[in-house]
């Protein structure tokens, strides 16, 4: 106690000396005055931070009602998002797609999957977010699309977003005409769902015979998008519902907005459309029965029956299925593709 006293003492009167000394130091005289300092340029003033931002998020409705008529579509609601591993990933999930075309994902590599999968939507087609301007409306795919089961590369315009997605898969080995026997090993053998693309074209399919041509729908410019995306009808048809068929108080109806450009006279053609369809449907039924007949497929099921069978017959069946899966019942080009089913069962070898 008393040692630490001592100290405090010290250091207190080493202190006040400290401010003595400083007392003692005196002010000296004031010095001349500075120069006047010269105004600096005034600044620039900064970009409102949201100003582009608005250009989309603004209130004319449009982000709403394109938003609102997907969340009515297929791509929106159609649930087969979960199919998120491998190559199927790169057409049923958002984060596939642009992985798989940007090299992000490797759809071969030991269990690839898509963590989180997003359905087809407005990040997967347009830029969302990419410079925060209008800019980013542009489609994420554009120019010739490189088809699966032929070395042909079409341009669909603003449709080679959708023909990405909407052709056949790969059919390995794909069926030549006087070719070698084909031994199917699957009932899901042939091109998958979707194979639009390639029927709108006229290429990938199975094509026996002569004769072929092209309808003026291959042609349309941007394809599927103006016929599928043409003025809506409410969220259940055109614009980015995407639908062209849709039910009008109990009726079934056609989305015609996007056929009026060519076709002036619309009752014509949707007696036209009618009787294409029936033709259509009707060439597919006799196919089929003529399938069943050869034991490539069973009646009342879709499904391929494994064996061995000439190519004309494993042809068949893989063209049968196309054009079931196209959906269009001949639409997308009708010119060809009751070339294709004519000849198809034209090909097939007596029973
Ligand atoms: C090209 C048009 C466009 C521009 C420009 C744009 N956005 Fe968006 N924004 C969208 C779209 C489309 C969505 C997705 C809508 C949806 O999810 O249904 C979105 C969604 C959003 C969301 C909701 C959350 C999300 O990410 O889904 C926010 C927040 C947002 N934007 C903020 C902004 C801001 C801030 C800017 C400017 C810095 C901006 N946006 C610029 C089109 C745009
Ligand atoms: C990323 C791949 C992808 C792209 C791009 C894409 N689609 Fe699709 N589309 C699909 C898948 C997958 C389905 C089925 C979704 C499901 O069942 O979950 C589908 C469903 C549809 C359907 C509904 C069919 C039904 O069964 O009801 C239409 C119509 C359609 N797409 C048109 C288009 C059009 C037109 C475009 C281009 C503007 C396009 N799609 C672009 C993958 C895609
Ligand atoms: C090249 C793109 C592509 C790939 C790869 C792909 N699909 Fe699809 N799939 C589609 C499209 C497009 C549709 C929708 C077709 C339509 O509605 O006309 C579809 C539809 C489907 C459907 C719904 C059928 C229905 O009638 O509701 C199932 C199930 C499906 N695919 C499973 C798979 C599986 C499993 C894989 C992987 C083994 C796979 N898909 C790979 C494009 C693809
Ligand atoms: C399957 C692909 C696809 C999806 C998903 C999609 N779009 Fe689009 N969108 C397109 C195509 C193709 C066009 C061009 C249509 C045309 O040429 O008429 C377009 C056009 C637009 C336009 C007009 C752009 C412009 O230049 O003025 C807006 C706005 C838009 N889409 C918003 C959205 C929003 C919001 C979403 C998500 C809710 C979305 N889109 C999802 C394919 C898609
Ligand atoms: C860019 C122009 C164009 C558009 C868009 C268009 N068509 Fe056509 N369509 C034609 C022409 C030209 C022909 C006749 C020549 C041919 O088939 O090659 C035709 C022929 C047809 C045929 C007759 C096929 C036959 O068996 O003779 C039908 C049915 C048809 N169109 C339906 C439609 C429907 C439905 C739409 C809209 C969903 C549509 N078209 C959109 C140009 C168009
Ligand atoms: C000439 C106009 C036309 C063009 C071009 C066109 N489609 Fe279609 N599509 C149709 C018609 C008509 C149907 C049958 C609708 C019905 O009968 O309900 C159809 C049916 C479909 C379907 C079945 C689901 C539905 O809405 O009925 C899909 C999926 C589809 N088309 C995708 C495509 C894709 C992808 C492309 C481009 C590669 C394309 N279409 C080009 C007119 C067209």
């Amino acid at each position: 106690m008393k040692k630490m006293n001592k100290f405090m003492m010290m250091f207190a009167i080493a202190l006040m000396a400290a401010f003595t000394f400083v007392s003692c130091t005196k002010e000296g005289p004031a010095g001349p005055a500075g120069k006047d300092g010269v105004d600096g340029e005034n600044g620039i003033n900064g970009v409102d931070g949201t100003a582009t931002c608005v250009q989309c998020h603004d209130n004319s409705q449009t982000l709403f009602a394109k938003t609102n008529q997907w969340e009515h579509s297929t791509h929106a609601t159609g649930g087969n998002f979960e199919r998120n591993t491998g190559d199927c990933a790169t057409c049923h999930t958002s984060q596939g797609f642009l992985g798989f075309h940007n090299g992000t994902y490797d759809p071969t590599a030991e269990g690839a999957a898509i963590s989180n999968p997003n359905p087809p939507n407005c990040y997967t087609c347009h830029n969302i977010h990419s410079t925060y301007t209008t800019d980013d409306w542009a489609l994420t795919m554009s120019g010739p699309v490189t088809l699966y089961n032929t070395t042909e590369t079409p341009d669909f315009g603003n449709g080679s977003m959708c023909a990405n997605c909407h052709q056949g898969r790969p059919v390995e080995p794909f069926p030549a005409v006087g070719g070698a026997d084909i031994t199917i090993t699957s009932s899901r053998y042939g091109v998958h769902h979707g194979p639009q693309a390639n029927v709108v074209k006229g290429v990938g399919l199975f094509m026996p015979g002569t004769g072929y041509a092209n309808s003026a729908h291959s042609n349309i410019s941007n394809t599927c998008v103006t016929c599928h995306m043409a003025e809506a009808y409410g969220t259940q048809a055109g614009g980015h519902t995407m639908y062209l068929g849709y039910d009008y108080h109990g009726t079934a109806e056609l989305n015609t907005a996007g056929c009026a450009t060519c076709h002036s006279d619309i009752d014509g053609m949707l007696a036209a459309t009618e009787a294409l369809q029936e033709e259509v449907a009707a060439l597919l039924a006799d196919l089929k029965t003529r399938l069943d007949e050869l034991g490539a497929t069973n009646p009342g099921s879709d499904n391929s029956v494994s064996g061995t069978f000439a190519p004309e017959v494993a042809g068949a069946v893989l063209n049968y299925k196309a054009l079931t899966e196209d959906r269009s019942l001949g639409v997308h080009n009708p010119t060809y593709v009751k070339k294709v089913l004519n000849n198809t069962i034209a090909a097939l070898p007596a029973k």
